[in-house]
């Protein structure tokens, strides 16, 4: 399987869940995974993979403004896949918020796309700063996310 990971991250914490999941999903032998950041993604360039996951900080209950161009941008970019999955980091109550809203935009924006797990939502902490780290106990449902993935 051939797996494209796109995530933004302010203070890294979204970055080392993208890398976590990559970790789980290349733990399976024959699988390939790419982890960019949004801003590095090349949406000119033909390429398809299996799966593209996408990840965002939760900012005010929803994905940051980054992620949400990137998916607007997809239908008409030279990127395809065959289904998707998503992923958000959060601190208080959020949970799932911006996974939702992900999901949301991105069965908007391209209905063919089969949603290949319901989203991961990973809690950090930091209230007050906003900086995580990651909850000690959310750490390995983000390789286990990578593992289901791969797995199908
Ligand atoms: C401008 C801003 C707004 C935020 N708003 C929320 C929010 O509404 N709900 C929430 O749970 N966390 C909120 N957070 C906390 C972020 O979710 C947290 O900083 C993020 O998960 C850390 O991930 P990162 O290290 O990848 O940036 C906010 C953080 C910032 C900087």
């Amino acid at each position: 399987m051939k797996v494209l990971i796109v995530y933004d991250s302010k203070y890294g914490n979204t970055e080392k869940v993208a890398k976590l999941i990559a970790e789980g999903i290349t733990s399976t032998e024959g699988n390939e995974v790419i982890v960019n950041h949004v801003k590095d993604v090349k949406l000119k360039e033909e390429a398809s993979y299996d799966l593209i996951l996408v990840g965002s900080p939760n900012h005010f209950g929803r994905h940051i403004g980054s992620v949400k161009k990137f998916i607007n941008k997809l239908p008409q970019s030279q990127l395809k896949a065959n289904a998707y999955a998503v992923f958000d980091t959060y601190i208080k109550t959020d949970f799932e918020t911006a996974v939702k809203r992900m999901e949301e935009q991105i069965s908007e924006v391209m209905p063919g796309l089969t949603k290949a797990s319901p989203g991961l939502s990973i809690k950090v902490e930091g209230a007050g700063t906003s900086k995580g780290p990651i909850v000690k106990e959310e750490l390995p449902k983000c390789k286990e996310f990578g593992i289901k993935l791969a797995q199908g």
